[in-house]
């Protein structure tokens, strides 16, 4: 023993958790064999089926004490529980209402640039290191984590995301969509979009009028959802919703809410499900994802009804994915639902991400009047008093780029991604054994002085031009194969909104508001970022 625990501390690993947690099987393998020898409650619950499953559970102790064994030189924060690993750490953090991802920040700083995590038999690692994360981003041999994402197929037995295109983990069934998909993102047909961002960002200019006018408090959060959700809903599925005109009585920013908390839940706590409590909950979440996978039905029959008659229809986003279902007369059930999947996918990748990352730039530019000051001006020189923005304007917003990236420094608003390692690596000189998952978060690393000077300073210099580009710790939509497909379309959304709003308004945060960041899967303003908005001087 004494020899197996100098190797322990030789490999890195935390000898007072080892011992405390040697002690805690000890304890569990003496009460199994006292419960099996019908000691301890002087009942006959260990005879029989109580035999069995006690035995069950010793062999399930016994291969966590195997993986603990196989991944401790790999360094990480002490265990909390030597069965749920790190897991309590967690609630307590949520609990608390603290922010995970700063944990996580925490640990790096702590443990280095590769560190596990364990929950029961499950190890995670994290990992900081560029070289790493070009590896395993970079390419097709790692695939999407299992873990995380064949969980977000159901959310609570409801199928979710299924199979869609950010879910699939098969290789095939992912690159026959993305190839499908792709040219709805290409350049040109992305170009084609500037009216609907123009027009949409409108109804947006034409709220904050009234905000001004009527010296009312804007809720910038909100009203910014409310033109995502009218872009993808135009562009992707040429559905007006015109939330901003309607006064927004639709069930559609709800149920994606819904449905991003249930996402939250059912990834971070395994037994949420189990709670009786959570039942209202979790029958909420389901509604709101039966909502989104109707309407995504009844959408795609009337576009099916459209092409059938010989009707001009876009070649949209919704035209691709009834492409990627396959023939009509040989469509399967589960084609069908494929078509669902994705439909939700849109829905719920291609609208929350953009309207924090704008929500975040504005609250960022209400803390930087300098910086406020130097972008409004490149917004007049570039497009002046015009109404209609273009695309090569788009090019021209240089400044508004660096800002828009630095906001995604701070909050990149969809944080991280994970891939599963099959086979043995070495990660900084740390042998990784296959059968791990490696979780990257571009939340950390773009936190990190090792990577960015002052990290906590927003300064968009950092994405000057002529700046060395960041190598590998700057990821907000991801790298490689799995990267975002929508990155180009809503850094051109984000550059309109932006744009007009700074041409016709001044506006400031009203005193008081948090600057914090709330979870909800993706990272959102906790305050919502409320402003005073005033029309610009030139349009008084
Ligand atoms: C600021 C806005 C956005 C950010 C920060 C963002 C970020 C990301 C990230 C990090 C991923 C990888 C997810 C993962 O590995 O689990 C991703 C994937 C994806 N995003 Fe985005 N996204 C944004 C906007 C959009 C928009 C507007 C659309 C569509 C219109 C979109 C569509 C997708 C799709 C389809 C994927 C899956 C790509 C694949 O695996 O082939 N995203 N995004």
């Amino acid at each position: 023993m004494g020899t197996y625990m100098m190797k322990l501390k030789e490999l890195g690993a935390n000898q007072e958790t080892v011992l405390r947690e040697n002690s805690e099987l000890k304890e569990i393998i003496f009460m199994i064999d006292e419960e099996r020898n019908g000691a301890g409650s002087g009942t006959v619950r260990g005879v029989g089926g109580g035999s069995t499953s006690s035995t069950a559970f010793l062999g399930y102790c016994l291969y966590i004490k195997y993986i603990h064994m196989k991944y401790d030189h790999i360094p990480g924060p002490p265990r909390d529980s030597f069965l749920f690993g790190h897991t309590p750490t967690f609630f307590r953090v949520m609990r608390s209402g603290g922010f995970i991802h700063d944990t996580l920040l925490e640990w790096c700083e702590t443990y280095g640039p590769v560190f596990r995590i364990n929950v029961l038999h499950i190890v995670m690692i994290t990992t900081t290191c560029p070289e790493a994360t070009k590896e395993i981003l970079m390419s097709p041999k790692y695939p999407k984590a299992k873990s995380v994402y064949k969980k977000l197929f159901n959310l609570f037995g409801q199928r979710f995301l299924g199979n869609g295109l950010v879910t699939a983990q098969n290789h095939e069934l992912w690159y026959k969509q993305r190839r499908i998909m792709d040219p709805a993102f290409s350049s040109l047909y992305l170009r084609g979009l500037m009216g609907t961002f123009n027009e949409r960002a409108e109804n947006l200019m034409s709220k904050l009028t009234e905000a001004a006018d009527e010296k009312t408090e804007a809720k910038m959060l909100h009203l910014v959802n409310c033109v995502t959700l009218d872009v993808i809903a135009k562009v992707a599925f040429g559905v007006d919703l015109e939330l901003l005109k309607n006064n927004d009585d639709s069930p559609f920013p709800k149920a994606i809410e819904m449905c991003l908390k249930g996402m939250v839940c059912y990834l971070r706590d395994s037994f949420f499900e189990f709670k009786p409590k959570n039942r209202p909950f979790m029958n909420e979440v389901r509604e709101a994802c039966r909502l989104l996978r109707t309407t995504g039905a009844q959408w795609i029959k009337n576009r099916k009804t459209a092409i059938q008659n010989g009707d001009d229809v876009p070649k949209d986003i919704l035209t691709q994915i009834i492409k990627s279902a396959g023939k009509e007369e040989s469509m399967t059930k589960e084609d069908e639902e494929l078509m669902l999947d994705n439909f939700v996918t849109f829905f719920i990748a291609g609208q929350e991400t953009t309207a924090n990352q704008l929500a975040f730039c504005i609250m960022e530019l209400g803390r930087h009047p300098d910086i406020l000051e130097k972008v409004t001006k490149e917004v007049d020189d570039v497009i002046g008093m015009k109404q209609d923005i273009t695309y090569d304007d788009l090019g021209k917003l240089v400044y508004l780029g660096q800002v828009l990236k630095e906001t995604l420094r701070l909050y990149p608003t969809a944080p991280g991604t994970s891939r599963d390692i099959h086979e043995d690596i070495v990660i900084d000189g740390i042998h990784i054994p296959g059968g791990t998952t490696c979780a990257f978060s571009s939340y950390v690393t773009g936190r990190m002085d090792k990577f960015f000077k002052d990290p906590l300073t927003f300064d968009p210099d950092r994405f000057h031009p002529d700046a060395p580009k960041p190598y590998y710790c700057y990821y907000p939509f991801a790298l490689g194969p799995r990267a975002c497909l929508g990155k180009n379309f809503a850094q051109m959304e984000a550059k309109v909104v932006m744009a007009k709003l700074l041409q016709r308004f001044d506006f400031t945060l009203t005193p008081g508001q948090s600057f914090d960041i709330l979870d909800t899967g993706s990272l959102r303003p906790k305050s919502g970022v409320v402003c005073l908005i005033n029309h610009r001087n030139h349009k008084k």
